[in-house]
């Protein structure tokens, strides 16, 4: 057996779900709107903070930190570090990459219904230029792949959407999706992968992907402020960069250059890097991935294939539907539950000490590698009645 290749039972899952302390106190089933610290986490964030106060106060200069994560998020994303900015937010990633194009009149961009604000706002500054936006899909439904392309026309210049769905649970295919969108005269492809990356490995050089933004926060445990932005490689020099700082230039690496107002950006996505970097989140998640490294981009989809397997097992055999069925290959790690008066069983649930979200009036379950058959026995139990509440401590 190879690292990579760490089966979905292996002993290091109960030994890495042990380092959640949050998971004492709760069932928790609520990845999508934040991912708990593992106490290592906790630690290394401590222990920066500890040393810039105590030893030495330039132990808060780390350049290696985000030299580090860029080639980690690199290859958790399937491409090169060099293909990817660092950035603060998904939406600073998303606004990086909108105001990089030269959008013309009368370019529409495609997106699909019921996404994320964090998709669309970012677009509206293409109508400055007489881009126009336009939604595909119908509102509270997955939008699938077949909905998107449908909805392209002769003028569809962009799509725009987010890998996995926040509030159905779709999981786009990215590769099999850009690839189509581009054979249909799309030029660029934008993906919000907030709520797949750390889980699922986009591939991204394997994809027709153009932009794909996120961060750390949900499936990659950390503060957030530390995401990417990765750009394919052969648009860097048809891109403008309304955002170059001077972390876009080389004299950030070199203070002998500080002087030159000449210099030319990055010659790789680093170009949009802006200012100098969020240390302190980026801490944070480096330590999560270390954590990880055992398993790999391929282990934690795999663990995560299995853990959704668990809960479906348990919904199935309580009769509990799901909005997106989690046999299906556009399942991901988010479950929206179809049942009755959702608003009164959220808050059962939160009395029993199960957090979960409520979303658009369904409950959306988010399990995560850490979660096993226990939490979804229990989950079950209060959904079908027969589970006793007991108050969170
Ligand atoms: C799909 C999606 N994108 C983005 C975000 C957050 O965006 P940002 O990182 O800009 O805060 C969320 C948060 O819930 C989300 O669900």
């Amino acid at each position: 057996m190879t690292l990579e290749t760490l089966s979905p039972t292996d002993p290091f899952w109960e030994r890495h779900r042990g380092l959640y302390p949050a998971l004492g106190r709760y069932t928790y089933l609520n990845n999508a709107a934040i991912q708990p610290l593992p106490a290592p986490v906790a630690e290394a964030l401590h222990e920066f903070i500890r040393a810039a106060s105590e030893d030495d106060p330039d132990a808060l200069y780390r350049p290696d930190v985000p030299s580090r994560l860029r080639a980690t998020y690199a290859r958790w994303l399937g491409c090169e570090a060099k293909d990817l900015a660092l950035t603060t937010s998904t939406s600073d990633g998303l606004i990086k990459a909108v105001n990089a194009v030269r959008w013309r009149e009368g370019d529409e961009i495609l997106i699909p219904q019921n996404e994320f604000p964090s998709v669309v706002y970012p677009f509206k500054m293409a109508r400055m230029h007489g881009a126009r936006i336009l939604f595909a899909g119908e509102p509270g439904r997955p939008v699938t792949e077949e909905d998107l392309l449908a909805a392209v026309t002769p003028k569809t210049r962009a799509a725009a959407f987010s890998w996995v769905s926040f509030s159905t649970g779709y999981k786009l295919d990215l590769s099999t999706l850009s690839r189509a969108l581009k054979e249909r005269g799309v030029e660029l492809v934008f993906v919000d992968g907030m709520q797949g990356a750390g889980v699922w490995p986009p591939r991204l050089a394997q994809s027709a992907v153009d932009f794909f933004a996120f961060q750390a926060v949900k499936w990659i445990a950390g503060p957030n402020g530390a995401g990417a932005l990765y750009v394919r490689p052969d648009l860097w020099s048809d891109l403008d960069n309304p955002c170059l700082s001077w972390y876009s230039v080389p004299c950030c690496d070199d203070y002998s250059l500080l002087m030159d107002t000449q210099l030319e950006p990055f010659s790789s996505a680093r170009r949009w890097d802006g200012g100098t970097p969020p240390w302190i989140p980026m801490v944070g998640v480096q330590a999560y991935l270390d954590l990880l490294e055992p398993a790999g981009p391929e282990g934690v989809a795999a663990r995560a294939v299995h853990v959704m397997a668990l809960l479906a097992q348990r919904l199935e055999s309580a009769g509990i539907g799901t909005l997106v069925p989690l046999s299906s290959s556009s399942a991901s790690s988010i479950a929206l539950l179809e049942l009755p008066d959702a608003a009164s069983m959220h808050q059962r649930l939160k009395d029993a000490g199960i957090l979960t979200s409520l979303r658009m009036g369904r409950i959306r379950v988010s399990p995560h590698v850490y979660n096993g058959a226990e939490d979804f026995d229990r989950l079950v139990a209060v959904l079908t009645g027969s589970g006793s509440a007991c108050e969170i401590s």
